[in-house]
């Protein structure tokens, strides 16, 4: 009997699909039905002579994981990230690797785009001051901000969220795009206007930036301080991709002495931040709790995808959406 574990809660429509697979009397499934993580000793303890695993970007699959479990055929991420699991080991002991690519792009350019609007015009901080009695009148000089119109956005990472975010810049508010990416984008370019050009000149030149890289091993602490101290004063930093990219304490320390305008990050280092993290005490930060994803089209596609990719796996067949 094959033993198959889901380590998150999973929506009806995605979970009913794994029962009405033909092989669903036949496994032996172990579910942390459960909106929060599992803890790590749990995971390992459970992880271990499992065939499937259905994890969320939380659990960490690492080489011990993998190493325990010899029978172990499949794992399906409930993300499109897949930095949370050792690939390369996956690579090497030929484990496929399934992920959610293609269903959250929209949703997450939707929100990447939010912020930038909600940190360039202080939305969140001029709507908590009210419930502090601070609208007192029509103040010709409250809560400045800036306009979106026209000015120039930076794309670090030009895959398929990163285009998403562009269009909506270039052809919703008439803007400039440059990208900085490993390989020319002929379709970003040609539907954009886009220009390619180094992370220095991206750094400069731009009014906004928007982070969409994977994290691996090159992109770890990626953005830092050089980049910082090259960007406008009015420059606002958007970072909807993972939180180990940028540097935060660097980050923090910009945004603290004000040399850019604003940050709106909706990953972070680590996640959640704890308490009175410093980057919690700045007004020039707008942070969200990694939501990304987070609307119902989308978060149900990505449990389906994590279950067909879970089924393919058990039944042998390539997995529809593999990253490896
Ligand atoms: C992902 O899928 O990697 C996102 O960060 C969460 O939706």
């Amino acid at each position: 009997m094959k033993k198959v574990l889901i380590t998150r809660k999973l929506f009806d429509g995605a979970f009913n699909r794994l029962k009405r697979s033909k092989f669903f009397g036949e496994i032996e499934l172990d579910y942390w039905d459960q909106l929060s993580p599992i803890p790590k000793k749990e995971l390992e303890k459970r992880a271990v002579g499992c065939n499937a695993i259905l994890c969320s970007l939380e659990d960490q699959i690492d080489k011990k994981i993998i190493q325990n479990n010899p029978q172990l055929s499949v794992i399906s991420n409930y993300a499109v990230g897949v930095n949370n699991i050792d690939t390369n080991y996956c690579r090497e002991k030929s484990i496929p690797v399934g992920h959610t690519p293609g269903v959250l792009t929209e949703a997450t350019a939707d929100l990447s785009f939010a912020l930038l609007i909600s940190a360039a015009r202080n939305i969140v901080s001029s709507s908590q001051s009210i419930p502090k009695g601070d609208w007192k009148y029509w103040d010709p000089e409250g809560h400045l901000g800036i306009e979106l119109a026209g000015k120039s956005l930076g794309i670090v990472g030009a895959g398929r969220i990163g285009k998403a975010m562009a269009y909506r810049a270039h052809h919703g508010f008439n803007m400039k795009i440059q990208y900085f990416n490993r390989s020319k984008n002929s379709e970003l370019e040609k539907n954009t206007k886009a220009q390619r050009v180094d992370l220095s000149t991206l750094a400069r030149e731009s009014d906004f930036v928007s982070i969409h890289l994977p994290l691996n091993d090159q992109t770890v602490g990626f953005i830092g301080r050089d980049f910082f101290n090259e960007m406008k004063e009015t420059a606002i930093l958007i970072n909807t991709a993972r939180g180990k990219i940028i540097n935060q304490s660097e980050l923090y320390q910009i945004l603290k002495d004000r040399k850019i305008f604003a940050a709106a990050l909706d990953v972070t280092d680590p996640e959640p931040l704890p308490p009175g993290h410093q980057l919690l005490t700045l007004s020039n930060c707008l942070i969200t709790p990694h939501i990304g994803s987070s609307t119902f089209q989308t978060r149900l596609s990505m449990a389906s995808i994590a279950v067909e990719n879970l089924i393919d796996g058990l039944e042998g067949r390539e997995l529809t959406h593999r990253f490896c």
